[in-house]
């Protein structure tokens, strides 16, 4: 999302600010889809796939191998996805791989996208070894509001089908704090056994308290997965309380947390890569 200089606020970001300020928690969406549909999304755009994301699934294939032992292919998941850009260089990396998003129009631009960029890949979806879609899965998008369940039964067959791997990437910063427990409740519902929960955490430096979106995220992930917080309350304590292991009350356990080498530049150095699991 729009970058800020430490202890001012840009024309840009005082806009989307308030864009959302005056709308109740029922109307975020609707703050979204007014963004997309008024031709604004070059707000957050980054223009390209997550290259810590692509960095973690080349390198991590203990982790992120798309096919199961028994040869199923996995299913990868990335809500408010954008313009698919993620969800896409997934696919190629051999995931069936689902974008959702509330806006209609974000959908269609990557559905677009998403037909162009599947059949003339970019190299800008591979890492340092410039590979290229060896057995690339398929993406799917779609319109829909990620706390409802009324989209499930298009993706899954069963009650136990999940997804494998989940990717966040300024999703949970574009949401109101007061959502953050739904935020975490809901990826619990999503994420199978075994699967991976992946976040790129950004914005690290923004202060929390101040108001978003972006909302300033430090500490926020771990609480309301690991520690079973609100994302709210404890925010701030520091990071030594993060390896207190009679706080952790969450749903989740941390198993990766690193400064990615390769980000997108406005990380400025300060996000961070985590991955959970389910307890
Ligand atoms: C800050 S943008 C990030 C988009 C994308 N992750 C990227 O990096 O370009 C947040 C996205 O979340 C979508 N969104 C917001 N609330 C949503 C909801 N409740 N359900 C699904 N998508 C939502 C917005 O339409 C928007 O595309």
């Amino acid at each position: 999302m729009a970058e800020e200089p430490a202890g001012s606020a840009p024309p840009v970001q005082s806009r989307i600010i308030k864009h959302f300020q005056s709308r109740s928690i029922e109307d975020q969406g609707s703050g979204w889809s007014d963004l997309w549909d008024t031709g604004n999304s070059d707000l957050w755009d980054r223009g390209a796939p997550s290259p810590a994301l692509i960095d973690a699934i080349e390198q991590r294939q203990d982790l992120f191998n798309p096919l199961t032992s028994d040869g199923r292919r996995k299913k990868a998941f990335v809500p408010g996805c954008g313009k698919g850009y993620d969800v896409v260089m997934l696919a190629l990396h051999g995931f069936d791989a689902y974008g959702l998003d509330i806006s209609a129009t974000g959908v269609s631009i990557a559905e677009e996208y998403a037909s162009n960029e599947m059949i003339h890949a970019q190299t800008y979806n591979f890492g340092e070894n410039e590979g290229s879609a060896q057995n690339p899965g398929k993406t799917y998008f779609i319109e829909a509001d990620f706390f409802k369940r009324d989209w499930e039964s298009k993706v899954f067959r069963s009650q136990d089908d999940k997804f494998d791997l989940i990717y966040d990437y300024t999703f949970l910063c574009a949401l109101p704090p007061a959502l953050r427990t739904r935020w975490a409740e809901r990826m619990s519902e999503l994420l199978g056994s075994g699967g991976q929960l992946v976040c790129l955490e950004f914005p690290l430096y923004k202060d929390p308290a101040l108001p978003g979106p972006p909302w300033g995220l430090k500490g926020v992930h771990w609480d309301l997965l690991s520690r079973g917080g609100n994302g709210i309350d404890h925010i701030g304590e520091g990071d030594a309380i993060e390896d207190e292991p009679t706080l952790q009350n969450g749903k989740f356990i941390r198993t990766i947390y690193v400064n990615p080498p390769r980000s997108y530049p406005n990380g400025r150095g300060t996000d961070m890569l985590s991955v959970y699991s389910r307890k």
